[in-house]
């Protein structure tokens, strides 16, 4: 399952991967995937997230069920309600990555956001150094209202991302990225 990635290989070689079933990692992996994001810079040392485990199918079922909600309390119609109930199935883990934003002189809410974010990604480098594969989703799910107090997000923080995680079903080919050159100035 370990592939010895280094450091700057992971950085440079990490990769999105939609297709994920089961194994997910196990509970002594998932508490290595979450200190990971410990781990992230965070001004002030706020630790302006919060995570919430959804694994297995009896959790699973819990999320398909919330985001139907979300979908019904919008009047959403059949297609889109069945297409929300199967969100949560496209991996056997998925860690809710959400703020929880602290007040602090000299640390605004964007700053928190970002280090939430860090952590996210933090995440999911962990999870492709140990040899699952990820992905990053928000959608209309990670900004509903219903979604968030089901979860037990206050309205004033924010859901950051689903953190999909599992076994890749295959291997996804390296992708050429673009050259950084284009995104660089000197001053
Ligand atoms: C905040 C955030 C939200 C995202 N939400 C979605 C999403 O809802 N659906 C999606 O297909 N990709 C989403 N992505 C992008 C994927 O996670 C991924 O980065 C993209 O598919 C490119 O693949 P790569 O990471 O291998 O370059 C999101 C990325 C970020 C940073």
């Amino acid at each position: 399952m370990y592939e010895l990635l280094s450091a700057q290989e992971l950085l440079l070689h990490r990769i999105s991967n939609p297709k994920l079933i089961a194994p997910a990692p196990n509970d002594e992996l998932i508490a290595t995937i979450c200190a990971s994001a410990m781990a992230v810079p965070d001004h002030g040392a706020l630790t302006p997230w919060h995570f919430t485990i959804v694994k297995g199918e009896a959790s699973l079922k819990k999320l398909s069920d919330i985001f139907v909600s979300a979908i019904e309390a919008e009047q959403g119609d059949e297609i889109k309600i069945s297409k929300a109930a199967k969100m949560p199935y496209r991996a056997p883990l998925i860690i809710v990555v959400s703020t929880q934003y602290k007040d602090h002189p000299k640390v605004p809410k964007q700053e928190q956001l970002v280090a939430a974010g860090c952590a996210a990604h933090a995440m999911q480098m962990s999870a492709y150094c140990l040899g699952y594969g990820a992905m990053w989703r928000t959608g209309d799910m990670a900004y509903s209202q219903t979604v968030k107090q089901q979860l037990g997000v206050s309205l004033d923080n924010d859901i950051v991302g689903f953190l999909y995680i599992g076994t890749p079903e295959k291997t996804i080919p390296p992708k050429q990225r673009k050259p950084a050159e284009e995104y660089i100035t000197l001053l």
